[in-house]
């Protein structure tokens, strides 16, 4: 049985003292881990406070982004080692606006993705779908190639853990979600890639999520599609209210 994940990706927002103040606010009204994990992502640098003030509550802290390698001369990047020392459990990589801001290639997203399971944290692996791609048709292959070559060199074993998140980039931020049909369109594709590289049995247990303009209208009917396994969510994750609703989303109508 795969536990539904609700996340939240908070991006370059909020303050030191609001991240703090928003965990303290909403952990006591979360689900319990084993019915419905909860997880916020957020900067490296509220990210030890943020653990500290989420113990003994179901909320998990996650980190945005990290480098590949562990220590060296990389100005300014933030190393995973750091971060499993913090003990934090998940790591997204490979997010759109990492794609398209900061270069980060498939190649890239594949290093990152061996260093974050070599310190024992769980990579969230985004999967983008851009508009061209969309527009020339070959979407499909677009989503196949990033999640091959993200996963390259990934034993099956350790593969049944990684989280990915299928988050078409034109739904981002846009309020304008994919609809139901092709939000878990997606997510299928991705399952059933995952059932080539490996097999039926781990493609069935690796959670996949979908990313892109998720709110408390639309989270419902996403998480009723047999391939969305839970969902990622931007804007809707920035208020407490907001986060609750959506990580209380069996008891939405
Ligand atoms: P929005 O929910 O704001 O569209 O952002 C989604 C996202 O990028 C999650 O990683």
């Amino acid at each position: 049985m795969r536990v539904p994940f609700i996340g939240g990706n908070w991006k370059m927002n909020l303050s030191l003292t609001e991240a703090v103040a928003f965990v303290d606010e909403l952990k006591q009204q979360l689900p319990d881990k084993n019915e419905v994990e909860t997880v916020i992502a957020a900067s490296p640098l509220f990210l030890s406070a943020m653990i500290d003030h989420s113990l003994n509550s179901p909320l998990q802290i996650a980190a945005e982004n990290c480098f590949y390698e562990d220590y060296g001369a990389f100005t300014g990047e933030v190393s995973p080692k750091s971060l499993a020392e913090i003990k934090v459990p998940y790591v997204i990589v490979g997010h759109s606006e990492r794609r398209r801001y900061f270069n980060e290639t498939n190649d890239i997203v594949n290093k990152k993705v061996h260093s974050i399971l070599r310190n024992q944290m769980t990579p969230i692996i985004c999967c983008d779908e851009t508009m061209g791609s969309l527009d020339s048709g070959d979407h499909f292959a677009w989503v196949v190639n990033q999640i091959t070559t993200a996963l390259h060199g990934i034993d099956e074993e350790v593969a049944k853990q990684v989280v990915i998140a299928y988050e078409p980039s034109w739904a981002i931020g846009t309020g304008n979600s994919a609809s139901t049909s092709e939000a878990e369109e997606g997510c299928y594709l991705i399952r059933q890639t995952l059932a080539d590289i490996y097999s039926d049995e781990v493609a069935d247990e690796i959670r996949i999520l979908y990313g892109g303009s998720v709110n408390d209208q639309n989270i419902v009917k996403l998480m009723q599609e047999p391939d969305i396994d839970g969902v990622l969510a931007g804007k809707a994750s920035l208020q407490p209210s907001e986060f609750v609703k959506l990580a209380n989303f069996k008891r939405l109508k």
